[in-house]
């Protein structure tokens, strides 16, 4: 187990990520908040910031339990804070340093570099640099602009690095990681979705035992994989519903629910379109739309957790994104937030909550889908928001615009799936636009709906670009829409990034 202490870098996510690739488990604490228990760390790593060192209100944690007695890895901020603290001195570059740089390195017994290729490059990012290295201090790297590149402390295991290890351009960064964690720390790489599963299920079984637990399903990897998870563990007395809120992707309701039932999951589908469409009538503006249907969700959600009697548990396909910043900006899961309730509780929320995915990234939890022998298909779809088709259509929701689009969607989709495209997009879908266009079909004048096709490739939902889809598949696909899909008689492709436009339209 690893300790991140969390300074407020954009990178520090990235960094337990990598740590997670060499199979070794980790957790982010905040700075402010060291564990009182740092027995189960084998080593630590200090994150990234924002701040400058130099700063009064800069993040100026005591690491006295910490520095000298456990491995420890500061990274950027880490590593000036191990210097202006520790008898070195850290001071605003005469030019800041962004971007790729090479590494030379320094001869020396330690480990730190092992097997690192000398001209290796690294990424950095920060305005400062360590002018004298801290009582001890050994250097192990440097760069064009910067001396103390990398460092270490004689007679302790603390080693400190200005430069990213965690981000993709830092080529070898996997590698250090791996030498600090495994060569130096020693810290064994035993964390494998098998073992995962295995713990899991036994936590699950000890703290669950013969209890009741009901948890709703989305038709999404979350739901999907923590649902199996429990499945395991204790059977029959898991009740998932799955809330068909008629803003589903074409045929989608039956067909997963299904794949549920073939995975023998006890689920209940509960069809509540007409519920949605009339709590959303008349209703244009986007966040009152998300509003309704997370009232309308819960309100339906109540009412079927309802008929099961003596419940105890509500299980959610919370993530650690989620945990650590405690805000989900993307992905299809239930994830039921205390926000989208108006009024009282209702009960289903007064049940205990599980979260068996609490500690796990997104790409874990596939990995752990398919230890679990998950359809692949199902792990590999693409994200859905929770509101689904109500925020792809602009302005108001009527049955027959969910029908159009749902068409219009399903040959888009289906296309990128035949042509070998679906897996090299991150996320697609189709828009209704709330205008009418003037078109012609035989000798006919037509009048009727544009819609908008989007493609985009991105990580986590946080930045995005647009697909360059081959023109042919366009060209394709934009004549069987019009073809086939009654009332829409012009199709047009987005090539807006994010940012400055956002994925969804509304
Ligand atoms: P934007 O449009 O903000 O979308 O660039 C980023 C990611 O979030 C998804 N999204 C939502 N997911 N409820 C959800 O569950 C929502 O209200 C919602 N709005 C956007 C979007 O599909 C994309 O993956």
């Amino acid at each position: 187990n690893v300790l991140i202490l969390d300074f407020g870098s954009q990178y520090t996510q990235l960094i337990a990520r990598r740590v997670r690739e060499l199979n070794i488990y980790c957790e982010i604490h905040p700075y402010h908040k060291i564990p009182a228990n740092l027995d189960p760390f084998k080593a630590v790593i200090l994150s990234g910031s924002p701040f400058s060192v130099r700063s009064d209100d800069a993040p100026h944690p005591d690491l006295s339990a910490i520095k000298g007695k456990k491995p420890l890895l500061g990274v950027c901020y880490g590593a000036q804070y191990l210097a202006h603290f520790y008898g070195g001195k850290v001071a605003p570059s005469a030019t800041r340093e962004y971007g790729r740089a090479n590494l030379s390195i320094v001869k020396d017994e330690a480990k730190l570099f092992d097997e690192i290729t000398e001209n290796t490059q690294v990424w950095m990012s920060h305005s400062d640099t360590i002018k004298d290295l801290p009582v001890g201090g050994k250097r192990l790297a440097s760069t064009s602009d910067v001396l103390n590149a990398a460092y270490r402390i004689d007679g302790e295991d603390t080693y400190a690095i200005q430069f990213h290890p965690e981000v993709y351009h830092t080529t070898e960064g996997k590698r250090l990681l791996e030498n600090f964690l495994v060569h130096i720390a020693g810290v064994e790489q035993s964390w494998t979705p098998a073992a995962f599963v295995d713990t899991t299920v036994e936590e699950l079984k000890q703290k669950v035992g013969a209890d009741k637990v009901v948890l709703g399903l989305s038709g999404g990897v979350d739901s999907t994989v923590a649902a199996v998870l429990l499945h395991k563990a204790i059977g029959k007395n898991l009740y998932c519903i799955f809330v068909n809120n008629g803003l589903l992707r074409k045929d989608e309701f039956e067909s997963v629910l299904d794949q549920y039932k073939d995975m023998g999951l006890n689920v209940k589908g509960v069809d509540a379109s007409a519920r949605f469409l009339k709590a959303l009538k008349d209703e244009a503006d986007p966040e009152a739309k998300r509003k309704a249907i997370g009232k309308t969700f819960i309100e339906v959600f109540d009412d079927e957790a309802h008929e099961i009697t003596d419940v105890t548990y509500l299980a959610q396909g919370t993530i650690y994104p989620d945990v650590i910043e405690s805000v989900s900006v993307n992905g299809p899961s239930v994830t039921i937030k205390s926000h989208h309730n108006v009024g009282g509780l209702p009960d289903f929320m007064k049940l205990k909550i599980v979260e068996p995915l609490r500690m796990l990234f997104k790409d874990e939890v596939r990995r752990v889908g398919a230890e679990l022998g998950i359809d692949k298909t199902l792990l590999g779809r693409h994200p859905f928001p929770g509101p689904g088709l109500a925020i792809r259509i602009l302005g108001d929701i009527t049955a027959e615009k969910v029908r159009i689009l749902q068409e219009v969607d399903a040959i888009f989709i289906n296309g990128l799936r035949e042509w070998g495209l679906y897996d090299k997009v991150w996320q697609a879908g189709a828009i209704l636009l709330p205008v009418n266009s003037v078109g012609v079909m035989g000798d006919e004048r037509t009048y009727e709906k544009v819609v908008a096709l989007r493609a985009v490739e991105s990580t986590d939902g946080m930045t995005a670009d647009w697909v360059n889809l081959p023109y042919e598949f366009l060209q394709k696909t934009s004549n069987a829409i019009i073809n086939r899909v009654k009332g829409v008689n012009r199709v047009v492709y987005d090539i807006s990034s994010k940012p400055p436009a956002t994925i969804e339209w509304e």
